[in-house]
């Protein structure tokens, strides 16, 4: 390293799902049978509407360079939908689509923090709110939770939070990592402590389309009051699968929109112009048969979760993703090694079960580990083999 790098970027802490993530291509292309339940993408394709249409997009030529934050044309689309499914009414220019979720939450933390600022982070938390909200100088104040609220946070916990330095609170529902998803009564006792204070809501709804016996209700919805302080953050990554497409919105109050657009305008210009077009397909092509699979596996593996010793799951009712509680296999070993932490028991998993998943410490959750069912059911069995007989040999 010849002249040294920021102080900024040295303190993040790299994405622990994507690592893990690469070790297991690594050693998948090394040849080693490993099970992959670390990611965090949808197996399923791309709806073909979206694709035809950035076949089009490339063959008519729209392949330059858009408006800034996305199309009109995109922009109302998401706008009628969010009229449509979630009763918030949004014009184009408070619309601004970014290059993933991802990327609209960063720029949404840039454009509101503030050094110094208090930004209210639920934990298990999705890995990356604090290392963003970190990189703008703000400063994630972490709430715990676990499994005796359903790890959701309660009215009492968000008001003990609240400073006069709190910018925002993150509210992801459904969540990654846990599953646990919001019910609109529980949003709705959230919101009357939100709208006694003068803080942001940044409402991150990119899995509100996977539900199980469960109903979303988006902040913004609440009341006027709750869309005043909403930053309704959406995406096509998981209910299109389309990951690799790279397209994220934010709705939410003019002026923050025309600021992240400022922003944008000076780093990454328009998202991918043949991404808009598609997006704008995908919008009317959710197949409802993917939550229909989705819900078979999460059946399966909470199934056999509840047949196997030293682990505990509740019922996650989103997302694709199981979040068992391990403490009970804290301190014990496997073969004479002593299984100190989430981390630890995750290494062990993946070189002598060869099953990859995620420990919950990057979640803030050292108690738990996340596993991915997007996966096939073959593999999802064969997994969940591998996980029992490794269970079965901790002493
Ligand atoms: C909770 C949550 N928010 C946002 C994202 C960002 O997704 P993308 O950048 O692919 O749109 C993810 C992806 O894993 C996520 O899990």
């Amino acid at each position: 390293m010849p002249f040294g790098l920021s102080n900024r970027v040295k303190e993040i802490a790299p994405s622990p799902t994507l690592a893990i993530d690469t070790k297991t291509k690594q050693m998948i292309a090394e040849g080693v049978d490993v099970i992959n339940l670390s990611v965090g993408e949808p197996d399923f394709n791309t709806p073909k509407p979206a694709c035809d249409a950035a076949v089009e997009a490339i063959y008519c030529g729209f392949t330059k360079y858009t408006a800034v934050p996305g199309i009109v044309e995109l922009r109302k689309a998401i706008a009628e939908k969010l009229e449509r499914e979630n009763g918030v009414t949004y014009s184009p220019d408070e619309i601004i689509v970014s290059s993933g979720g991802k990327h609209s939450l960063y720029n949404i933390f840039v454009a509101i923090i503030n050094p110094g600022d208090e930004v209210i982070v639920p934990a298990p938390y999705w890995v990356s709110y604090p290392e963003m909200i970190r990189l703008v100088g703000g400063v994630p104040v972490i709430v715990e939770t676990d499994e005796s609220t359903g790890f959701k946070v309660t009215p009492e916990m968000l008001s003990a939070a609240i400073t006069e330095k709190t910018k925002a609170l993150v509210l992801n529902t459904p969540s990654n990592p846990t599953g646990a998803v919001y019910s609109p009564d529980e949003i709705r006792a959230l919101a009357k402590v939100i709208e006694q204070h003068e803080f942001y809501v940044i409402s991150d709804e990119i899995y509100e389309k996977l539900l199980y016996d469960a109903e979303h209700l988006s902040s913004a919805a609440v009341s006027e009051g709750m869309k005043k302080r909403t930053l309704l953050v959406n995406g096509f990554s998981k209910a299109f699968s389309m990951t690799g497409w790279r397209m994220g919105y934010v709705a939410g109050d003019r002026a923050i929109i025309k600021a992240m657009t400022s922003f944008q305008s000076q780093t990454t210009s328009n998202p991918v112009s043949i991404s808009q077009k598609a997006a704008i397909a995908a919008l009317n092509s959710f197949d409802p048969e993917m939550v229909t699979e989705f819900r078979r596996r999460r059946d399966f593996v909470l199934r056999r979760l509840e047949e196997m010793p030293l682990i505990r799951c509740i019922e996650p009712q989103g997302a694709f993703y199981a979040f068992p509680n391990i403490a009970d296999i804290l301190g014990k070993s496997y073969n004479g090694q002593t299984i100190d932490s989430s981390d630890t028991l995750a290494e062990l998993l993946l070189t002598e079960s060869k099953i990859a998943l995620v420990p919950g410490s990057g979640f803030g959750a050292p108690n738990n580990i996340r596993i991915s069912y997007a996966t096939s059911m073959a593999n999802l069995e064969k997994a969940m083999d591998r996980l029992e007989s490794f269970l079965k040999n901790v002493r």
